[in-house]
């Protein structure tokens, strides 16, 4: 067996499938693009029948982004798999992936088919994905739920048929490590034609086991890994990918096994995919989080000083954390500013660039010094935005508030491009501008969640501002900042109703099995 481990990364389709995590084309063609640099040999790019959104995402991303396989979601159902076909047309390195529920749980009460039934059509969808493209992968969902005896006829059969990556997902996070080992094993030793194919597991993160169990199932022969960026993905999302990769990095010595994956770009991955989806990464997340790398206890500090190896198993520069202290401000130049933004993980020329520079140079009239995490926050505002169609734009916001003057909001903006003003009167400064703005917009949508947070130490940091916001099932979230809070508050709000118009446009497929 080969001890290569293919990293296939899901964060597009799986990763999206978090609540509030969608990202429009443009988005998700820089996070793909960051992926590409990262290393991973497959990006799943999205769901090709599920929206059209969806579909632009996988044929955009095959298009453009060089390197990794790009992969498309597909039921085994004729429709999807020809629309992950369809996507994926003329690209250079492309896969389908196919799938269908074993367990008998599932093909009782979900698909309403018999064992028998489910096996032919999976045949028959990848044969039918064959004649799309040679590299066609199936999953067998709730495989770790599924009778073995079933699963390997199962595996056997589709690979008969063509299946050259067999995904063994656990979907609702219920494998514990020894068992699901145990399950791998059990297929390299039961199915005939296993040589035939690469094994993958794909391990949902139900009871906090996502990379214990791909772990397990790597050391008894998997050699795919299916992960997200962060870890985020469905309920409590997919096997983390910076932890399976560091694992096997610092523990090479004992595994003997090797990723494609660049680690150095680990960090700037997670922090694009985090400031993208609105996703915050915990403090104490391994090796990603904000205190994977603090030593906070003197005892530790002291040893460290005296040799890293004490107490630091991984060196914070192998994930691309920078140790250097070089700091932005007004004299930095446009040419240092692109430099810090590629090392940010984005890749930006022309007139987004333009925009950018130009809001940087704001900030930093107004900050001495300017730091990631308020680049990244300008790259959010003045970029990403833009490809989200703006119904709404803010141009004035006045607010009166203080210990003797009730809050009133005075506010002007474009609503389908005519002016229009009004003002409105709240709690405090902020619910007197949501309130004016609702009013202004018409929105039936509801406020779930606002958080403030200041960006940088300081009074003149900016404030970044994030709202979760819902109308009927559409759930989106909106970012807005500016080192006035109410602005950035305003600016969010604003944000997350041109989301949700966008959303209703491009409302994916209710889809059933
Ligand atoms: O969790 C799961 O089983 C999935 C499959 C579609 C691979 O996401
Ligand atoms: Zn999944």
């Amino acid at each position: 067996m080969d001890n290569k481990v293919r990293i296939f990364d899901t964060t597009l389709r799986d990763g999206e499938q978090s609540p509030g995590a969608s990202m429009n084309v443009e988005e998700k063609i820089i996070v793909a693009k960051q992926l590409a640099k990262l290393g991973v040999d497959v990006i799943e790019a999205g769901f090709a029948y599920s929206s059209p959104g969806d579909f632009d995402s996988v044929k955009r991303i095959a298009h453009e982004v060089e390197g990794p396989i790009i992969c498309s979601l597909a039921r085994a159902k004729p429709e999807d798999v020809d629309a992950a076909g369809k996507a994926l047309e003329g690209a250079p390195k492309t896969r389908i992936h196919t799938f269908i529920s074993t367990s008998d749980i599932h093909l009782k009460h979900q698909f309403r088919l018999t064992r028998q039934e489910a096996l032919k059509r999976a045949v028959e969808m990848v044969e039918r994905a064959r004649g799309y493209v040679a590299d066609v992968e199936f999953s067998a969902m709730d495989a770790s739920r599924t009778e073995p005896a079933y699963l390997y006829e199962m595996l056997e059969a589709v690979i008969n048929a063509g299946a050259t990556t067999l995904n063994i997902p656990d979907t609702v996070g219920y494998a514990l490590p020894d068992s699901f080992g145990a399950l791998i094993r059990g297929i390299r030793e039961n199915v005939k034609n296993i040589d035939k194919a690469v094994i993958s597991v794909h391990c949902h993160n139900d009871l906090g086991l996502a990379v214990a169990n791909s772990l397990a199932a790597i050391v008894n022969g998997a050699r795919q890994i299916e992960c997200t960026i962060n870890g985020i993905g469905e309920r409590a999302g997919n096997a983390s990918l910076e932890e399976i990769v560091m694992i096997l990095k610092t523990r090479k010595d004992l595994l003997g096994l090797e990723t494609s994956i660049v680690s150095e770009q680990i960090f700037p991955s997670s922090r694009l995919v985090s400031s993208i989806t609105g996703i915050m990464v915990q403090p104490n997340k391994a090796i990603v989080g904000d205190n994977a790398f603090a030593h906070e206890s003197g005892i530790h500090q002291d040893g460290l000083l005296k040799d890293k190896s004490t107490y630091e198993i991984m060196r914070p520069e192998s994930i691309g954390i920078s140790r250097s202290t070089l700091v932005l401000g007004k004299h930095s130049g446009r040419h240092a500013f692109k430099e810090r933004l590629k090392e940010l993980g984005y890749d930006i020329t022309g007139e987004s660039l333009d925009k950018a520079f130009e809001r940087f140079k704001i900030v930093a009239d107004k900050k001495k010094e300017v730091f990631d995490e308020d680049i990244e926050a300008i790259v959010q505002d003045e970029v990403l935005r833009i490809e989200v169609p703006d119904r709404y734009k803010l141009i004035r916001l006045n607010v009166q508030s203080g210990t003797d003057t009730p809050p009133i909001a005075e506010v002007e903006m474009e609503v389908n491009g005519t002016v229009v003003k009004d003002t409105g009167k709240g709690d405090g400064p902020v619910d007197a501008a949501y309130n004016t703005i609702a009013k202004m917009t018409n929105t039936k949508s509801k406020l779930l969640k606002y958080i403030v947070n200041a960006i940088t130490g300081g009074t003149d940091a900016q404030g970044e501002v994030s709202v979760r916001v819902q109308e009927g099932e559409q759930i989106v979230l909106g970012q807005g900042s500016h080192t006035d809070i109410i602005i950035a508050s305003a600016k969010a709000y604003i944000n997350a109703l041109n989301r949700l118009e966008y959303k209703k446009k491009d409302r994916k497929e209710n889809l059933v099995l």
